[in-house]
Formats: C-alpha cells, structure tokens, sequence
C-alpha cells in the first residue's frame, strides 16, 4: 500500500502513523523524524535543516527531496510506504511524482487530517516526545505511565523546540500557503480521503481503517 498522510501540525499523523503500521506492513517515513535524527546526529544536512526546523518553517525543497528519493530506493519500500509529512510543496509533489513513476509505486491514498487551531495548539503545547525511539505522548490525552519517562523505552521525554504557540502560527501559515495546493492536486487526481482529525484518536483510527480499507 502507497500512502500519504498529511495534515497541520499536530493534527496526529504521527500517532495515526504508528497505529497504520500495527494493521499495514510498510515502512513509515516521517520527513520530521529523519530531519530530527539528523540535527541530533550534527550532520551537514541536520544543521542546514535546524535553523528552518526550530524556526517553524519549511526546510528547502531540494534537501527534503535528496532525502526522500534515497529512502523510497531502499529495499523495504518494495511493500509500499507510509510516507508522513511529505510532500509539503508543489514542488515537493512533483518530485514525488517522478520518484514513484520511477519505481512503480503510485501514491494509492492521501489522508488528508483536518482539525482547528485553538485544538492543535493545546496537543502542541502538551506534547512530549520520546527522542530515543519518537514515541509520542500527550501530557492530558495520552500521558506516559511515569511522568516524563518513556513507557517504551524508558528514556527521558522532551517537549520539541518548535512546539509552541508562536512557531505553531508560522507552520500554520506555511500550512496554509504551501501544503493546501498539495492537498488539491491529489484531490484532483481523487485520491483524497478528509478525515476529521479533531475527535478522539480511536474515533480517529475508525475513520482512518475505513479509509484505508477502501482501496486496500
Ligand atoms: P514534522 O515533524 O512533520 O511536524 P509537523 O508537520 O508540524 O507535525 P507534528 O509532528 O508537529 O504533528 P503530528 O501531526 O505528527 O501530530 P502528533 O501525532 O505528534 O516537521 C517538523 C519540521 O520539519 C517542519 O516544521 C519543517 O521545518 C521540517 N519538515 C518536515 N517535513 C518537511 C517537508 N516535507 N518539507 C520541508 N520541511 C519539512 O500529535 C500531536 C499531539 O496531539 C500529541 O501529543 C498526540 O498525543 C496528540 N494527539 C494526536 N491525535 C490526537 C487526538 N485525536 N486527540 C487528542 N490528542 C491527540
């Protein structure tokens, strides 16, 4: 299965994600996650990424392109994908389109997350983060067993850099500007499944099986 998952930030693709992949056996490629394990690992493409990252804004096109097209090469992509958070731009969407006419994997499904502000801005500023094994939690909806301890991994959460209100506005802005187009150009193509994103996740991942199952 080829899928998308995209949505503001906050909107759960990342907990929608780990629940896919207990139903559907692909790889999940979080462009977040592999930007983030690269700042943490200092490499070149990790500190030109973390000014944009921490900034709230998109890291270029190119450097995100790179990265994507060599992951989708690697063999474990021949079961499909489950790629989150990309693509982000046009730009990004075209690239993509080249990489899977090249490998022959079509995008099959983009679920298309929607929830409002005043609700992403509450799972933002309580989110914390397992930065050992990206673990992701909720200090209300979804906290771990011990405060601020992994339940996974046991190792200490963190609370991200760019999640505050004031950078959620700017990724909402870069939403809006850059990410909408990308959204009409599958809904073009009718791939497109809107799932409302704003109801508890279990409801959520109802929706979501629903979605999945249609062109399973
Ligand atoms: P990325 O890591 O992809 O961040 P994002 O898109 O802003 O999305 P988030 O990870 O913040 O949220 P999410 O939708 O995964 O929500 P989650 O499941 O965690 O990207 C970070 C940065 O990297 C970007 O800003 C950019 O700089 C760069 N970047 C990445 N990809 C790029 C690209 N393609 N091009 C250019 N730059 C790129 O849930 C959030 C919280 O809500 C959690 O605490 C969770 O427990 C809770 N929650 C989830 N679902 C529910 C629910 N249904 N009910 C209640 N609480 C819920």
């Amino acid at each position: 299965m080829n899928i998308l998952i995209m949505g503001p930030a906050g909107a759960g693709k990342g907990t929608m994600s780990d629940r896919i992949l207990d139903v559907y056996d692909v790889p999940h490629i979080s462009t977040g996650d592999m930007l983030r394990e690269n700042v943490k690992n200092g490499t070149e493409l990790g500190k030109l990424a973390k000014s944009y990252m921490d900034a709230g804004r998109l890291v270029p096109d190119e450097v995100i392109n790179g990265m994507v097209e060599n992951r989708l090469q690697q063999p474990d992509c021949e079961k499909g994908y489950l790629l989150d958070g990309y693509p982000r731009t046009e730009a990004q969407a075209k690239a993509l389109a080249e990489i899977t006419d090249r490998i022959g994997k079509p995008v099959e499904i983009v679920l298309a997350l929607e929830v409002k502000f005043d609700d992403l801005a509450s799972r933002i500023t309580g989110r914390r983060i397992c930065p050992q094994c990206q673990a992701i939690y909720h200090i209300a909806t979804h906290p771990s067993k011990v405060a601020g301890v992994c339940d996974k991994c046991e190792h200490e959460l963190v609370q991200r850099k760019d999640d505050t209100v004031e950078q959620l506005k700017v990724r909402m802005d870069e939403y809006e500007k850059n990410t909408w187009p990308v959204i009409e150009y599958y809904a073009n193509k009718g791939v497109v499944s809107k799932i409302d994103a704003a109801k508890p996740a279990d409801e959520v991942f109802e929706e979501v099986k629903k979605a999945l199952g249609k062109v399973a």
